[in-house]
């Protein structure tokens, strides 16, 4: 299996025939490589400002029904430290692309941040490589940043004024200087074709990505695509299954997207080739505006709640929570 063309990735991905097979192969596969343990990252959302336009993106700079705020750089190593307290073992700093956020402040972050004996991934999207380099060098261990679609001309529609390359120099650039490297796409953008979606799994074969996170699109009503559809929740669970059956020793995040389109999205995912939660670790007031797109789960909850939820659900299948720093370790 691990082989598959990208006719038959399509193939499989057609037809719901199959469907169950293709789930429990998946949770076959992520039983063997990574075991029955979940890697809990602590998810800091620590600016909803975005210098970008993605058309399907609720923090878009255009729009301008967002309340935005900034989370400043102290209180950001306060989050984490709290993370830490509870058990968290990776914290993930993400943002939209905010210039606030120079390089020299992101490294004192980072140098903090790593006092505390995590892991430290972030996800703020295009930088230079000499600002790559830098955090690297004051401690990044992970670095996620999805292609969104390896369809180059759906690509460009939904990314105005940004160049597919440049996206590609960035896994390139990270690779380079060391980063465990995280990427993924989105499923059911509209125009995306079943061909894509293949292309989209075996190009994360071909970077040999350490992480990809899939997860359905779901249509903002503050955003050009407003009236599209959503993506199908089926449709994105199989793509990240597939990508547990070729990469399969990689860590593959059961994503909230999902869980915002089936209120068991996160149990089902982490049964069908999922090994990772990332919850929310800042508190309940940033939640309902950090607004990717509507329906965002756990908007009222607070750190703890979310902690006690998601232990409870994954102890409820028979999992456990890793309490290493869940590095991806290679068996392929
Ligand atoms: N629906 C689903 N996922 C989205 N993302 C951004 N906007 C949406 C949306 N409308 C995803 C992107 C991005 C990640 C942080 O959130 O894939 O990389
Ligand atoms: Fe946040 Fe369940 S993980 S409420």
């Amino acid at each position: 299996m691990e082989n598959l063309s990208k006719k038959e990735i399509t193939d499989i991905l057609k037809d719901d025939k199959q469907n169950d097979w293709l789930f429990s192969y998946a949770d076959k596969i992520r039983k063997k490589y990574v075991g029955d343990e979940v890697h809990l990252r602590g998810l800091i959302e620590f600016s909803n400002i975005c210098k970008r336009t993605c058309k399907y993106c609720g923090l878009r700079c255009e729009n301008r029904n967002l309340e935005r705020y900034r989370i400043s750089p102290d209180d950001i190593v306060l989050y984490a430290q709290k993370a830490v307290d509870m058990g968290y073992k990776t914290i993930v700093l993400q943002s939209g692309e905010d210039e606030f956020y120079s390089r020299d402040v992101l490294c004192k972050v980072i140098e903090k941040i790593k006092e505390l004996d995590v892991a430290l991934t972030l996800s703020i999207g295009e930088r230079s490589f000499e600002d790559y380099k830098a955090f690297k060098q004051s401690g990044a261990d992970r670095y996620l940043i999805r292609i969104e679609t390896t369809d180059r001309n759906l690509y460009t529609k939904m990314h105005p004024h940004m160049d597919f390359d440049n996206r590609l120099k960035c896994l390139k650039d990270l690779k380079k200087l060391g980063y465990e490297v995280g990427s993924g796409s989105l499923i059911g953008l509209p125009n995306q074709t079943i061909e894509s979606i293949a292309d989209d799994i075996l190009f994360f074969k071909e970077i040999e990505a350490d992480m990809i996170g899939i997860g359905p699109f779901i249509a903002h009503p503050n955003t050009p695509l407003k009236n599209e559809q959503n993506g199908s929740f089926t449709l994105a669970l199989k793509a990240m299954a597939l990508t547990r059956i070729l990469l399969k020793d990689i860590n593959i995040p059961a994503t909230t997207a999902m869980e915002t389109l089936n209120p068991k999205g996160r149990i089902i995912a982490l049964q069908s080739g999922a090994n990772v939660v990332m919850p929310n670790v800042t508190t309940t007031e940033y939640r309902a505006k950090y607004e990717i797109y509507p329906g965002k789960i756990c908007i009222n909850e607070n750190p703890s709640q979310c902690r006690g939820c998601i232990e409870g659900k994954i102890k409820s299948i028979g999992r456990t929570i890793s309490t290493n720093k869940g590095f991806h370790n290679k068996k392929i």
